[in-house]
């Protein structure tokens, strides 16, 4: 992603591209920055946001991971940076995908129960094998607004998937469910249902988000969550 972005700000003839820091640079090279884009690892994003948060510089990231605790630390280090420092979190820059949330938060309040789809390639990082809502992986985020319709309704239905992966079979590949599907009943009562989908090829579909976010983040001090405020 990292790479992604910086080859997206270099052919934007709006920005430029003042610094690439990877593991083993000193990721103080981001001051003087205006804005720093942050997709490095879990482990290591708190620390990098923090960083980019004293040294004063906007910060808009991807990487995913984020609890409560660890943006409860973000606007703590905002309250005491210089004012005015924005700070955007979003865990999925895909428009598509943005916009497939604000949908599916329109429809769930007018439909009885939601069953969610994640199909991913065989090696993504931080697929999404643990519990419902965990926090692991941004694509999950389009799960909790129907679920909120509905609470305590969500369970695991890898096997449903048939490359599923999930607690019922954690060594397959590629897939993952969420589900909670009305086995015939609910769904034929009310006799319609509705599918949203979003299909992200290529890193280059996180992009135009990227550069949305880039683009607003001065804009916007303090700390905004998803990207779904500034479109
Ligand atoms: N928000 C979104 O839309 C979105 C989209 C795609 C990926 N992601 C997330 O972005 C993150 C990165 O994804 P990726 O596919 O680019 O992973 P990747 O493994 O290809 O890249 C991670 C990069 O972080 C670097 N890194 C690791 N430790 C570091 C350190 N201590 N200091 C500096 N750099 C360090 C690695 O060298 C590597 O270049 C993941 O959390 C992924 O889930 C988010």
């Amino acid at each position: 992603m990292g790479r992604t972005v910086c080859q997206a700000v270099e052919a934007a003839p709006d920005l430029q591209l003042g610094a690439q820091i990877d593991v083993g640079d000193d990721v103080n090279a981001v001051a003087g920055a205006d804005v720093a884009v942050v997709f490095s690892v879990p482990d290591v994003v708190l620390e990098h946001t923090l960083a980019c948060i004293r040294h004063g510089v906007h910060t808009v990231v991807g990487t995913t991971g984020w609890d409560a605790a660890k943006l409860d630390a973000v606007r703590q280090a905002l309250a005491e940076a210089p004012a005015g420092v924005g700070v955007l979190v979003a865990p999925n820059f895909a428009l598509g995908a943005v916009l497939l949330m604000k949908f599916a938060a329109m429809a769930a309040p007018h439909f009885e129960s939601v069953e969610v789809i994640e199909l991913h390639h065989p090696d993504k990082v931080d697929a999404p094998a643990a519990p419902p809502g965990t926090p692991r992986s941004g694509s999950l985020r389009p799960a909790r607004r129907p679920a909120a319709a509905d609470p305590g309704r969500h369970h695991d239905e890898p096997g449903r998937c048939p490359r599923g992966r999930g607690r019922r079979d954690p060594g397959a590949r590629g897939t993952a469910a969420r589900a909670d599907r009305p086995r015939g009943g609910r769904a034929r009562r009310s006799g319609e249902q509705l599918t949203l989908r979003h299909d992200s090829f290529d890193r280059a579909s996180f992009m135009s988000g990227v550069l949305l976010g880039v683009r607003q983040v001065a804009s916007r001090p303090g700390l905004t969550v998803g990207l779904d405020t500034f479109l």
